[in-house]
């Protein structure tokens, strides 16, 4: 569904987890053909460019070292944006056999090692997303607290099963209830209780709706990267602290 926060959460948490520890070589993957979290940390001229992208990784084997070519440098964290191509790069991996495991082939031709990789996924279930889940370790799913939700969870989640039985299993990192509106009503007080019950085990992260958010992403940043203090910061340090408490290593945003 879009809209939910993937791309807010992938580029804060991102933010969180370079935040968290210095020393932590952390991968945010653009895998939405939107380019949104490329434009979010500010590389919209590279989604546009002429040059080799991750259209063309994905769509030929032989071209997947030339991923490395591809990394940005952004002051918070490494980018590996997507391309205005890529909305063509669905269609391409549907017409041949087995690309389920492309992302995963590109992911393993870095030659530089990351402690954290976290891949944004498109606004719908689809090669993408699939390649997204092949090759994660862990999930993690973003989703406003509306009735809508739910249903879009259950079919992830049923996605997430399919995915699973077929490749390895993917950890349920935690839920990030995002975009809260204070003060809660009725309506949204229920949907928070439901979230809390979804699945037992899960975390539950709990991201206000907030400018400062919005206006760190105006800036190509994540709130840790921008001047301006946002209280959200505590939540997705403290899921950031849950998630290398785990240690795992890639991770989906997903809903
Ligand atoms: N917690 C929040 N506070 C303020 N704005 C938010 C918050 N979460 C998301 N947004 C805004 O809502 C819009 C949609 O969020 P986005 O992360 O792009 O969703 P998705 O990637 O799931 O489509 C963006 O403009 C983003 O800046
Ligand atoms: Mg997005």
């Amino acid at each position: 569904m879009g809209g939910s926060g993937k791309t807010t959460t992938s580029i804060n948490l991102a933010g969180a987890l370079g935040n968290y520890n210095k020393d932590f070589e952390v991968l945010l993957v653009d895998t939405d053909p939107q380019g949104t979290a490329t434009e979010g940390t500010g590389f919209t001229d590279v989604y546009h460019s002429e040059d080799v992208s991750l259209y063309d990784v994905l769509t030929d084997i032989d071209e997947q070292q030339k991923v490395n070519d591809l990394i940005l440098s952004h002051e918070e964290f490494d980018v590996l944006p997507s391309h205005e191509l890529m909305f063509g790069v669905e269609r391409e991996l549907q017409s041949s056999p087995k690309t389920e495991e492309r992302l995963d082939g590109v992911l393993d031709a870095l030659e530089r090692s990351y402690d954290y990789v976290i891949l944004d996924t498109p606004p719908h279930l689809g090669p993408l997303t699939n390649n997204a889940l092949v090759t994660a370790d862990g999930l993690v799913v973003p989703a406003k607290p509306v009735r809508r939700s739910i249903r879009a969870l259950e079919t992830l989640f049923e996605q997430v099963g399919i995915i699973e039985k077929h490749f390895s299993s993917i950890d349920r990192l935690g839920m990030l209830v995002n975009d809260i509106q204070y003060p809660v009503d009725g309506d949204t007080q229920e949907m928070l209780d439901w979230f809390t019950r979804f699945e037992d085990g899960l975390g539950v992260y709990q991201i206000r709706n907030r400018v400062a958010i919005k206006r760190a992403w105006n800036n190509g940043v994540s709130i840790f990267g921008h001047e301006e203090e946002c209280d959200m910061e505590e939540v997705y340090d403290e899921f950031a602290t849950d998630i290398v408490a785990g240690t795992r290593q890639e991770m989906i945003i997903d809903e």
